[in-house]
């Protein structure tokens, strides 16, 4: 597992995805778009059971945003029921993918109580371990997670706890879903857009971006290697020179 894997040099600590190109992976065959998504929850487990086998430390992914509920019904219900299957064949497989842990990172106030239920049972189940931790964003948006951060830190200051000048930059991560978690050091977007889409904003500040021309569902191990590669080819300065 992960954890009990030295980490290969060349491996960033945290990579996030954002997972695009279901639709038009369908459209393409002229199937409804439920198809394209259902093709990319299998690329989803391909890409995390590759991330665990070469021991990458934290992966994000990008499955729903909070803009995404203006979809059809049908399509936003079939990426709800990939969810729930993707978290119970979590549970008949657990022995196999001992070390994953997978966090949800999200409102989830919003999702079906089942879901809910079942979000928290797998997170439960990921307690202790410390392997490959897969963050899923689902009903995520980056504006939404900051002020959910401010409120935060305005509660702080209204009881007292804290003065506004002592808010600094570290409280306001401290108080955002990837809480404890370092920064992704590369985002990959395939696809062909090239936009962060309200992923991650905060803590994309100093991300290396690497843009592809493949749909989601078509992406293999093969693709994250070849992101790592450019990663690697990046040089960068955090501000510096
Ligand atoms: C973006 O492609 C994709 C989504 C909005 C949904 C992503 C969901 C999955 C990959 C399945 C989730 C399941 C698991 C298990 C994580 P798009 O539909 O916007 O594609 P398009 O831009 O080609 O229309």
């Amino acid at each position: 597992m992960a954890n009990n894997q030295p980490c290969r040099e060349d491996l960033p600590e945290h990579i996030g995805i954002i997972m695009d190109g279901n639709g038009r992976w369908a459209k393409k065959r002229a199937l409804p778009r439920k198809y394209g998504h259902r093709e990319g929850a299998k690329a989803f487990r391909k890409i995390v059971e590759y991330c665990d086998k070469i021991g990458l430390h934290y992966l994000t992914v990008y499955a729903f945003s909070t803009e995404n509920w203006k979809r059809p019904k049908d399509e936003v219900d079939s990426i709800m029921q990939l969810l729930e299957q993707y978290i119970d064949e979590a549970f008949d497989h657990k022995n196999e993918s001992d070390g994953v842990r997978t966090k949800f990172i999200g409102d989830m106030s919003a999702l079906s109580p089942v879901l809910q239920e079942k979000i928290k049972r797998i997170e439960a189940l990921g307690e202790g371990k410390s392997g490959l931790l897969v963050n899923v964003a689902l009903n995520y948006g980056g504006r939404h997670e900051l002020v959910h951060s401010m409120r935060a830190l305005a509660e702080m200051v209204r009881e007292q706890k804290i003065a506004p000048e002592e808010i600094d930059e570290a409280m306001v991560s401290d108080h955002l879903y990837t809480a404890g978690q370092p920064d992704p050091d590369l985002i990959i977007r395939p696809s062909g857009e090239e936009r962060l889409s309200n992923f991650l904003i905060w803590q994309a500040a100093y991300s290396e971006f690497v843009f592809m021309d493949v749909l989601w569902p078509d992406f293999k191990p093969e693709h994250l290697e070849e992101a790592i590669r450019i990663f690697n080819q990046r040089h960068r300065r955090f501000g510096g020179i």
